[in-house]
C-alpha cells in the first residue's frame, strides 16, 4: 500500500465527505485547529460543512450556531459547489445521445445529489478515478519530497499545493501515518508515496527520471553552501526535497542533493513554514516550466 492508508482500508473505502475512522467530523473539531483558509467541505448535505471560515475555529462555532462565517446569508453558504444535474436522469450526460450508456467519467451519485468536492468545474459530477486518470494525462514531471515533518497540517498544505501544480507525486520520507485533514481530500487526486529514509527516496529517484534516468534531487533549505533559488533554473524533471520542520535536512539528505537552495529572506525569522518554502519552491518550477491547463 503507497499512500500510508491503515492496512486494509482500500482508498475507495472513504465515503464522499471524508470522514476517515477515528476522525472528527469537521463541525466537531475544536475551535482553532481548523486552518484558517478551509475550502468547500466534503461533508455530507454540503452547506452544513465548513466553508471559508475567517479566522478558522470561530467561525465553525459561529456554523454550529446556525449563523455563517464571514456575515454571509445561510443561503449564500449554501451556494457550495453544484447541485443535482438539471434535468435529471433524462439529461445526465451520455456517450452518444439518449438512451446510449452514460458517460463513464460521471458518477451517478453525484449527477444525482450534487457535487460539493473541493474540485474546479471542468470536474464536476466526475468520479475520482475519472478525475484522476485526466490528470495523470499531463502530470508535471517534478516530485515534491518531505523529510520526517511532524505536523499534519504542513503535510496536508504540501500535499494540497502539489495538487495545485498538478505534481507528478508527493513522497512522505519517514512517517507512513499521518492525519489528512490538512489536505483537504486533494490526496485523492494525486499519487502519495512513502520511503522510510532519505537513502530509499534517493534509490528511487536514480531510477524514476525520464526513460528510466536518474531524476536529480533539488534540496530546499537555507543551510551552508546553498544558493539562491531566485534566477536558478530549476530540472524540469526533478524532486523537491524538504527537510523537517525545526531541524532542517539531514546531512545525509544533503549529501544526496544535486543542489541546495535557498529563498531568500529580507527578514528576522531564521526560516520560512516549510509548507510555505515549498509552495514558493513548487511556484518557481511552475513559473519556468508549467504548461497551461486546457
Ligand atoms: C522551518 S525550516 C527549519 C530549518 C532551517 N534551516 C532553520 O535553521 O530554521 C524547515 C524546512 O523549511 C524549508 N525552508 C524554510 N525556509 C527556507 C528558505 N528560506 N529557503 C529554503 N527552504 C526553506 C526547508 O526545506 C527547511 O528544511
Amino acid at each position: 500500500m503507497c499512500d500510508g492508508r491503515p492496512e486494509g482500508e482500500r482508498a475507495g473505502d472513504v465515503p464522499v465527505g471524508h470522514v476517515l475512522p477515528g476522525e472528527a467530523p469537521v463541525d466537531q473539531v475544536p475551535a482553532g485547529d481548523v486552518p484558517v483558509d478551509v475550502p468547500v467541505g466534503d461533508v455530507p448535505g454540503g452547506g452544513a460543512g465548513v466553508r471559508d471560515v475567517p479566522g478558522g475555529g470561530a467561525g465553525v462555532r459561529d456554523r454550529r450556531a446556525g449563523g455563517a462565517p464571514g456575515g454571509r446569508s445561510p443561503e449564500e453558504a449554501r451556494e457550495v459547489g453544484v447541485g443535482p444535474w438539471p434535468g435529471g436522469p433524462d439529461a445526465w450526460p451520455r456517450l452518444a445521445g439518449p438512451g446510449s450508456p452514460l458517460d463513464p467519467r460521471y458518477d451517478p451519485e453525484l449527477l444525482a445529489h450534487g457535487d460539493r468536492r473541493n474540485v474546479v468545474d471542468r470536474y464536476r459530477y466526475w468520479t475520482v478515478e475519472a478525475v484522476v486518470a485526466d490528470l495523470d494525462t499531463r502530470r508535471h514531471p517534478f516530485h515534491v519530497a518531505i523529510e520526517n515533518w511532524a505536523h499534519d497540517l504542513n503535510i496536508g498544505s504540501v500535499v494540497r499545493t502539489a495538487n495545485a501544480f498538478n505534481a507528478a507525486g508527493v513522497h512522505v520520507v519517514g512517517r507512513r501515518r499521518w492525519n489528512r485533514r490538512g489536505a483537504m481530500v486533494t490526496d485523492r487526486y494525486l499519487h502519495v508515496h512513502h520511503h522510510p529514509d532519505a537513502a530509499a527516496l534517493v534509490a528511487w529517484a536514480a531510477g524514476a527520471g525520464p526513460d528510466g534516468g536518474r531524476l536529480p534531487v533539488v534540496g530546499l533549505d537555507n543551510v551552508p553552501g546553498s544558493v539562491p533559488i531566485e534566477g536558478y533554473r530549476l530540472p524540469r524533471a526533478c524532486v523537491l526535497l524538504l527537510g523537517q520542520e525545526s531541524t532542517g535536512l539531514t546531512p545525509e539528505a544533503q549529501a544526496a542533493c544535486d543542489v541546495v537552495l535557498h529563498i531568500t529572506q529580507h527578514g528576522s525569522t531564521r526560516s520560512l513554514n516549510a509548507g510555505a518554502a515549498a509552495a514558493i519552491a513548487m511556484h518557481t518550477w511552475a513559473l519556468t516550466h508549467a504548461t497551461p491547463t486546457p
